[in-house]
């Protein structure tokens, strides 16, 4: 019996198997931020692709939150239906539909990553100011300073993300995800280099959490309790200060659970491009399973658990109550039947939809 492939229930929502197919931007929406047929057939493709759970891409609270002009948003009313017809679309194809809102911060107005994956230059009609809590830039490929919030920035950003929760709730979405991580805005107030506040918003870890739990606190006022909220958050950067970033993290995360957070995906800080990542098969998984024990939350996370021997480990082994996999869903939209394949489930072409299964298995 395939560990992966056994049900996981969280509040009222159950995932038929342990895979989840994490947040991919797509860059492929116009300036207006609305789905087009890309996104419709890309998600419609996943969700027939037998995994428990996808999650639409990092979907802008606001015009200022995309990374790139070609983000998908969700801070109007078309936006909203658009990704309605996705939301029904992986439920019909018979996964659980989520959807990650996120707020770029200072990594905002960026080229896409084929592009460039810079900032936008100054001189670029597309491009736009960014804000984040301080006027730091990240660096690197990212070099535009941004405009340090004032209490009315951070006031409208926290109803930004309110609103985009009621809109996704309206449109069908059961798993929402805070996009709490990957050096955007949310992640940019915790992080000690990025937030140089002096004032309520800044300092201690207390002051350094304040925008991130006030943000969950509004959201989960408005996501019914019965429904999971969830949140991605970088705990660790791997910029040599490791340990005492995962302590504030585990620290953080309870002050989350306490707040109605219920279930995490354990990922990076990526807060600052000097950093030296230990790339490689299953590395979250301690830092995870540390979360989880520590915590008390079930958690998932991506970054290298695509391989069957992996992904089946982190299950079974209990460091992740969920795995995330990427890139491989990318190069191969029913991956989930390879998994399957390869841990002898038994009829394992039937983790796909019947008119694939069918043949599948007899090819
Ligand atoms: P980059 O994608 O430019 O990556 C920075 C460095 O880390 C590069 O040397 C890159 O190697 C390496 N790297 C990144 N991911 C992996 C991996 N999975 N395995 C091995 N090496 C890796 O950094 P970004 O800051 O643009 O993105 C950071 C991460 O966030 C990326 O892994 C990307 O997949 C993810 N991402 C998140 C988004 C979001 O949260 N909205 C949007 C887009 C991406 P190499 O140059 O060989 O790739
Ligand atoms: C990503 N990733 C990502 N993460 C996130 O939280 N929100 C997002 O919108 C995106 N967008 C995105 C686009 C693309 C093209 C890639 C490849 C990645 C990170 C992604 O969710 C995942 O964590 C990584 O791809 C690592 O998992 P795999 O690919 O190793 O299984």
């Amino acid at each position: 019996m395939a560990e992966l492939f056994t049900p996981f229930t969280l509040k009222s929502i159950t995932l038929k198997n342990r895979i989840g197919i994490p947040p991919m931007c797509q860059y492929s929406a116009g300036e207006d931020g609305v789905v087009n047929n890309w996104h419709k057939q890309h998600y419609a493709e996943l969700a027939r692709g037998g995994a428990g759970l996808v999650v639409v891409e990092a979907t802008a609270v606001s015009p200022e939150g995309r990374i790139s002009p070609n983000d998908v948003g969700i801070w109007n009313d078309q936006q909203a239906d658009e990704l309605a017809k996705i939301a029904t679309s992986i439920k019909e194809n018979g996964s659980v539909p989520g959807i990650q809102i996120a707020h770029a911060g200072r990594k905002a107005s960026a080229n896409r990553p084929w592009d460039g994956d810079d900032h936008l230059a100054e001189d670029d009609p597309r491009g736009w100011d960014t804000i984040a809590p301080s006027a730091v830039a990240f660096g690197a490929n990212l070099p535009k300073t941004p405009k340090e919030m004032s209490h009315a920035d951070i006031e409208r950003v926290q109803q930004n993300f309110v609103d985009a929760a009621k809109r996704a709730l309206d449109a069908g979405f059961e798993w929402l995800e805070l996009h709490f991580a990957h050096g955007y805005l949310a992640q940019s107030f915790f992080n000690r280099d990025a937030n140089q506040r002096t004032d309520e918003y800044g300092g201690d870890k207390e002051g350094r959490g304040k925008f991130l739990i006030d943000t969950l606190k509004a959201v989960r006022a408005v996501w019914p309790q019965e429904l999971p909220l969830t949140a991605r958050f970088g705990v660790i950067e791997y910029d040599g200060r490791d340990e005492e970033t995962l302590e504030e993290s585990i620290w953080l995360i309870k002050e989350f659970k306490d707040h109605g957070l219920d279930f995490l995906s354990v990922s990076f800080g990526f807060s600052t491009p000097d950093v030296n990542i230990p790339w490689g098969p299953s590395m979250l998984a301690q830092t995870a399973e540390r979360v989880r024990r520590e915590t008390g939350l079930p958690v998932a996370s991506a970054w290298g658990f695509d391989k069957p021997q992996d992904a089946e480990r982190a299950i079974a082994e209990q460091q992740l109550d969920q795995v995330l996999i990427g890139r491989a869903y990318l190069a191969n939209p029913r991956y989930t039947y390879q998994l399957a394949k390869a841990l002898e489930v038994e009829n394992p072409s039937w983790v796909l939809p019947a008119p694939y299964a069918h043949w599948a298995g007899r090819y």
